[in-house]
């Protein structure tokens, strides 16, 4: 990162509905001095750019935004990487693989020509292997490439069980691990309410796990429910990348269960996938290892085996 004094600049790669719902959400948490929109379509960049400044005068923000080229990535301290196809009705994540490998690769090679040297955040999905890839083709060390993971997938947890047990879910501490998709879980041994732990408060307060495995499941199906109804998701993940580049710049050593490249903290090696990790301003600062009983390690084993198949049959 640079010097405390410099501009904090985030360039976004891809201005369709995710990469600016994250645009709008950084207007009202300040802490960035510069975004550069850059797109494919570069009369849609400078359109959101305009559309965007025009409301400043009414924000209290003093973001300044504008549309840009690759070139605006050289003194960038991050660059977030939200294009590529998206997911249709009915569709899974792991579908568009092979489509959003070539632009993952492809935009990275761009990123990297102009020098840049700071942390690239993935939105793209499959997240966990687009992390991947775009990791492999910049060779930026691994904790400067950071997948949106389960992020959103613990948000909408924590969500759905404040609701459901009437909790502020800023005191739900449980997480959703494993892929961004379908082969995602819910260690439930490691969820806490405050300081209590989950299994303790939901026997003593007699709920049925059976309600904790439907909320679980609600999780998992959530993108598929919206895109059904509204074509796309993009508030929920705007907001959760968000997140993580405030986490980034204000240094905050947060722990986010973002797509992290796995050195063996969860008996896995060799892929991306979502894992609670501190995150500050030099990125992954370290994955935090969970003890998971053998359920939950068998169901991790069978998420990254998953991905890990992708990886050696269309990835390598
Ligand atoms: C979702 C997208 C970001 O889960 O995959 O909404």
């Amino acid at each position: 990162m640079k010097k405390e004094d410099d501009l904090r600049k985030v360039v976004l790669i891809g201005t369709g509905l995710v990469g600016m719902s994250m645009a709008y959400s950084m207007l009202n948490t300040g802490g960035i001095d510069e975004l550069v929109l850059v797109d494919l379509d570069e009369e849609k960049a400078l359109g959101e750019a305009m559309d965007m400044s025009h409301g400043l005068p009414y924000s209290k923000s003093s973001l300044k935004v504008k549309a840009g080229n690759y070139d605006e990535c050289k003194d960038a301290d991050i660059v977030v990487i939200t294009a590529g196809a998206a997911q249709k009705p009915g569709q899974t994540r792991l579908e568009l693989v092979t489509i959003n490998a070539k632009i993952m690769k492809s935009i990275t090679q761009s990123i990297m020509a102009t020098g840049f040297d700071g942390i690239i955040i993935v939105a793209s999905n499959p997240v966990d292997l687009m992390s991947y890839v775009v990791q492999r083709v910049s060779k930026l060390p691994t904790n400067r490439v950071i997948g949106t993971g389960t992020i959103l997938d613990t948000a909408r947890l924590k969500f759905l069980l404040g609701e459901y047990l009437n909790v502020s879910s800023t005191n739900i501490h449980a997480y959703i691990l494993g892929e961004h998709g379908d082969s995602s879980f819910v260690p439930w041994m490691n969820a806490y309410i405050g300081c209590k732990s989950m299994m303790e408060y939901i026997v003593e307060m007699n709920i049925d796990m059976n309600e904790m495995h439907k909320i679980y499941k609600e999780v998992q199906q959530a993108a598929y429910e919206i895109i059904k109804r509204k074509n796309a998701t993009y508030y929920g993940i705007g907001l959760s990348l968000n997140r993580m580049i405030s986490a980034i710049f204000g240094d905050e050593n947060a722990v986010l269960t973002v797509s992290a490249y796995q050195q063996g903290e969860f008996k896995q090696e060799g892929l991306y996938i979502g894992v609670p990790a501190i995150i500050n301003r030099h990125g992954i600062s370290k994955i935090m290892p969970l003890y998971l009983n053998n359920v939950d390690q068998r169901k991790f084993d069978k998420s990254c085996k998953t991905l890990k198949e992708i990886i050696n049959n269309e990835l390598k």
